[in-house]
């Protein structure tokens, strides 16, 4: 060993990051209590992955000794559902993975990105690993206050980042809100319309499809690690500029996404039948759990994603609530590390799982309200 301290290699803005932190594995708490945990933590859907994935993936294994071909062949698929052309599409590990290409395709030191505050984890730690500068504007009761982000923007700002519907508070901007916003936001800034919740949305007639905004400046992402299922394959996708696409392409590694997560997205896409029960479950999961929380005198956020977030009076409040339910085998997630230390997230599981859930947190009802 040299004697000089590793820290000295690492920058100080890497330094400075929090380890972006998983929801706790379902075996981990089970072996720690020794009892059946249900995991509604991470926003995954509860009716496992589309079973014309899991297909797919079947009938892809004796491919595997071959290189992917970059998602050529989902960028065809999604080109011609959306009526877009191929060099309009990229697909790649997760919307994270593409996030992380634009952040490393588009950003200069002296580039500002702009989001609000306790926006998605994983764009944060992302973008704070660049080690640009990273500005917030607080949230408007519990929304994106997109007339105050307008207003925040300056000559350095290069990345606006918007969750549609936001992660994690479920809620949206409307149409009309993201046009009035739009007018203020120069075309030398980059917008991404993070619609990872697309498909819970997408029937509200208030919620933007960002797919009729193909601005030059604005990307697109979408993932299906949720609604079909398959966050464990890494598999999700984006739509922009060709001009933007092509240079995404030239910083994406060759290879990503893998064979498997291309195969499994593909089939997912046509899985209606799947979407269609997965939606319908997620429906009365928000709303059981909505109403049944509001009855026990939490603030629960409206949401129009597959998780509600519950805004407690303290972060001691909601730290205890978190283990106490933690102890009756429930894992949701607790928002601390997003910079929302009073409140957690609870996603919706199994009709059975929604239940156990209500009745974990009635038992509690002296603590919540
Ligand atoms: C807003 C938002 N964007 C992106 C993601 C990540 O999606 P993926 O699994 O496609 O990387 C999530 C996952 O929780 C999310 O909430």
């Amino acid at each position: 060993m040299t004697s000089k301290p590793i820290d000295d290699f690492v920058p100080a803005w890497i330094r400075e990051i929090d380890a972006y932190r998983p929801g706790r594995p379902i075996e981990e708490v089970e072996r720690e209590l020794g009892i059946r945990a249900i995991k509604l933590a991470s926003n995954e859907n509860p009716l496992g992955p589309s079973p014309l994935a899991l297909e797919a993936i079947s009938k892809s294994l004796p491919a595997l000794h071959l290189y992917p071909n970059g998602g050529l062949d989902l960028r065809r698929v999604l080109a011609e559902k959306f009526d877009l052309t191929i060099e309009n599409v990229i697909a790649g590990s997760g919307s994270e993975g593409i996030m992380s290409n634009i952040i490393r395709t588009f950003l200069c030191d002296e580039d500002e990105v702009l989001t609000t505050e306790a926006a998605f984890i994983g764009f944060q730690v992302l973008a704070r690993s660049r080690g640009v500068k990273y500005r917030t504007v607080p949230y408007r009761d519990w929304h994106y206050d997109l007339p105050a982000l307008a207003s925040h923007i300056n000559d350095r700002t290069k990345i606006i980042y918007l969750a549609n519907p936001n992660n994690p508070t479920g809620t949206i901007f409307s149409k009309h809100e993201f046009d009035e916003f739009y007018k203020h936001v120069p075309e030398r800034v980059l917008i991404i319309l993070d619609e990872a919740y697309f498909e819970y949305a997408k029937d509200n007639p208030r919620y933007p499809d960002s797919m009729h905004y193909r601005y030059d400046n604005v990307i697109t992402l979408r993932t299906f690690s949720k609604i079909y299922g398959l966050a464990g394959v890494r598999i999700g996708y984006g739509f922009a500029h060709e001009d933007l696409i092509k240079n995404l392409l030239k910083v994406k590694l060759p290879f990503e996404p893998s064979t498997l997560a291309q195969a499994a997205g593909i089939a997912a896409l046509a899985d209606k039948e799947f979407l269609h029960r997965s939606l319908e479950l997620n429906a009365r999961g928000l709303q059981l759990f909505t109403r049944s929380f509001r009855e026990l005198g939490v603030t629960v956020v409206p949401s129009e994603a597959n998780f509600v977030m519950l805004a407690l009076a303290s972060a001691e409040q909601a730290a205890q609530l978190t283990r106490e339910l933690l102890v009756q085998g429930i894992i949701v997630r607790p928002l601390g590390s997003f910079g929302l230390p009073n409140c957690i997230r609870v996603s919706t599981g199994t009709g059975e799982d929604n239940q156990r859930c209500v009745e974990a947190m009635s038992k509690l009802a002296a603590l919540v309200s």
